[in-house]
């Protein structure tokens, strides 16, 4: 940790835990380390970076308002993977909002980041993977990933919860709109809410409130395939899904496609029953199985997939998936 402060300080960017997924930091006073960030994971200059803090008052010394509803959602939620868009004051570089007016501000579950950002303080930190790859849940998924950069990782286990933030957008007013789903769902929000005798309506913002939300994302590199229903008899529909892979585009945001010159080899995703424990798991299994280079990897969406807690891990597995069948 010492030595993560010490790089922070000097403008470099570090790998740090969180309870969601590791984040790739750098203080957000230092341009240079920003710079870094978007290098680093070759992002795209649209896509806007998420801040983390220590303290509600670090979080209110970098917003123009703080809204009753923010106080109530911080003092709820936070620590915790709940990001709150809220209007940016000067002290927040462009860069990081990428020229919006607003910024996203969190303040992360995991001790040794809360340590290392009560030092250097307030870190800009997107998730520790390149653009539009799966996202990391351990400290050695962000050395494979930046295997070239050599990134110094702060090792801080497992990630508990294994899925980025929830994003919501706070309206000057009391209307809420979840640009992202995440660990804290809607109805959490609302009860929280009304709990502390506050109004809230949400509403379905726009899609330019949520840059670098992409169709896809967090592709791993052969073909990622939903089916609704267990097939009957791979062997069957092999040909089939040979025509739909063939269709695929080479380059899928960013992301090139291994394809497969023949099904062979199939990697089965199986994930845990619970949301939880399945959110857990996700990226760390796709990326298991993805390095062992199989032909092609797929997973059979349950029944319950629709129900509110497992949103925000249907929505990553959409994003992640080249087609369902
Ligand atoms: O759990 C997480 O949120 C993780 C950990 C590291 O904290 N971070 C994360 O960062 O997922 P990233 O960069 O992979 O995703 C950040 C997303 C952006 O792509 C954007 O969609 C949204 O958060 N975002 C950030 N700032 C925003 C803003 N000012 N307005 C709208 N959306 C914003
Ligand atoms: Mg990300």
């Amino acid at each position: 940790m010492a030595e993560a402060v010490r790089r922070l300080n000097e403008n470099e960017v570090v790998g740090i835990p969180t309870e969601t997924v590791y984040g790739l930091a750098g203080r957000i006073g230092s341009e240079e380390a920003i710079r870094k960030i978007f290098s680093t994971k070759e992002r795209p200059f649209f896509d806007p970076l998420i801040v983390h803090v220590a303290s509600i008052a670090q979080a209110k010394s970098l917003t123009q308002d703080w809204p009753p509803i923010a106080e109530v959602l911080a003092r709820n939620f936070w620590p915790g993977p709940l990001t709150l868009v809220l209007r940016k004051n000067e002290k927040v570089n462009d860069l990081i909002s990428s020229g919006l007016e607003t910024v996203g501000i969190r303040m992360p579950k995991h001790p040794m980041t809360l340590n290392i950002i009560e030092q250097v303080g307030p870190l800009a930190a997107p998730s520790a993977n390149k653009f539009g790859k799966t996202s990391p849940t351990t400290a050695s998924h962000v050395h494979e990933e930046f295997q070239l950069e050599k990134v110094f990782v702060v090792d801080g286990g497992a990630c508990q919860i294994g899925l980025e933030s929830t994003v919501l957008l706070v309206d000057s007013g009391n209307r809420l709109s979840i640009l992202r789903e995440g660990a804290i769902t809607r109805s959490q929000i609302e009860s929280v809410v009304q709990n502390a005798g506050l109004n809230c309506e949400f509403y379905q913002a726009e899609k330019s409130a949520s840059p670098g939300h992409m169709k896809h994302h967090y592709m791993p590199k052969v073909p990622f395939v939903l089916f609704h229903e267990r097939p009957r008899d791979m062997q069957s529909i092999k040909i089939e899904l040979m025509k739909k892979i063939a269709a695929l585009p080479e380059v899928v945001e960013g992301i090139r496609l291994v394809k497969p010159s023949a099904i062979e080899h199939l990697a089965e995703l199986k994930l845990a029953h619970e949301p939880t424990i399945a959110a857990r798991e996700f990226y760390a299994k796709l990326r298991e199985l993805s390095n062992q280079n199989p032909d092609l990897i797929y997973f059979v969406v349950p029944k319950e997939f629709q129900s509110e807690s497992w949103l925000a891990l249907q929505d990553r597995m959409n994003k992640a998936a080249s087609f369902t069948f």
